[in-house]
């Protein structure tokens, strides 16, 4: 059984996390730790039809934002990796600079230290040169940055088609099998 830190923060997207969290409901292979920031709740209400309830619900532990006492926030608790999806330039800029104010970044911190797998899914658009930097300092730390670009080689026809897809490149990143979406087989 994996065990996975998912965080979810206030930029746009919560649906990739509804559904990654879905996903990793239905698949029972993966233990969910989540957190989830104060806006991160904000637009779960504003962009989807779920609850906080139901979305907690999929997770098998969830934590308080300000929590640092939580076993998420100590590199000595064991686990295969965490996922901000999505993820805010504040929380992204907070973690290149190593500054865990909430849970979420101090979790990330501690992946990065414990040189476990950190995937980040950041949103935002356009992206100025400190998100960038951000960004690029964050993969230079090791860090995989795989933001929620759609693919069209695979004909997608509804959003839940680019959600898929999104989801499938998540679960990818920590070699988690899954047929969440076509794959490119060749021309
Ligand atoms: C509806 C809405 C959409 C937002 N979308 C984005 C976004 O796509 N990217 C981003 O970086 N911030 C976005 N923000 C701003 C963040 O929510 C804000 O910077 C917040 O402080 C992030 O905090 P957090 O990372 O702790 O969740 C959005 C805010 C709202 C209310």
């Amino acid at each position: 059984m994996k065990r996975l830190i998912v965080g979810i923060t206030g930029a746009s997207g919560t649906v990739y996390a509804v559904e990654l969290l879905k996903k990793l409901h239905e698949l029972k292979t993966v233990e969910v730790h989540l957190v989830m920031s104060t806006w991160a709740k904000k637009n779960l209400a504003l962009e989807t039809t779920m609850t906080l309830k139901q979305l907690q619900e999929l997770a098998d532990y969830t934590y308080n934002i300000n929590d640092q006492g939580a076993t998420i926030a100590s590199g000595s608790f064991l686990n295969d990796g965490m996922v901000i999806v999505p993820a805010s330039m504040k929380t992204v800029a907070g973690i290149a600079y190593g500054f865990g104010d909430n849970l979420i970044s101090r979790a990330a911190d501690v992946t990065i230290k414990e040189q476990r797998k950190l995937v980040i899914v950041p949103r935002e658009t356009p992206l100025s040169v400190i998100h960038l930097e951000n960004l690029t300092k964050l993969a230079r730390l090791g860090a995989q940055i795989v933001p929620p670009i759609p693919a069209f080689y695979n004909h997608p026809q509804t959003i839940q088609d680019l959600v898929d897809h999104q989801t499938m490149k998540i679960l990818d990143a920590f070699q988690i099998p899954n047929e969440n979406d076509h794959r490119w087989e060749g021309d």
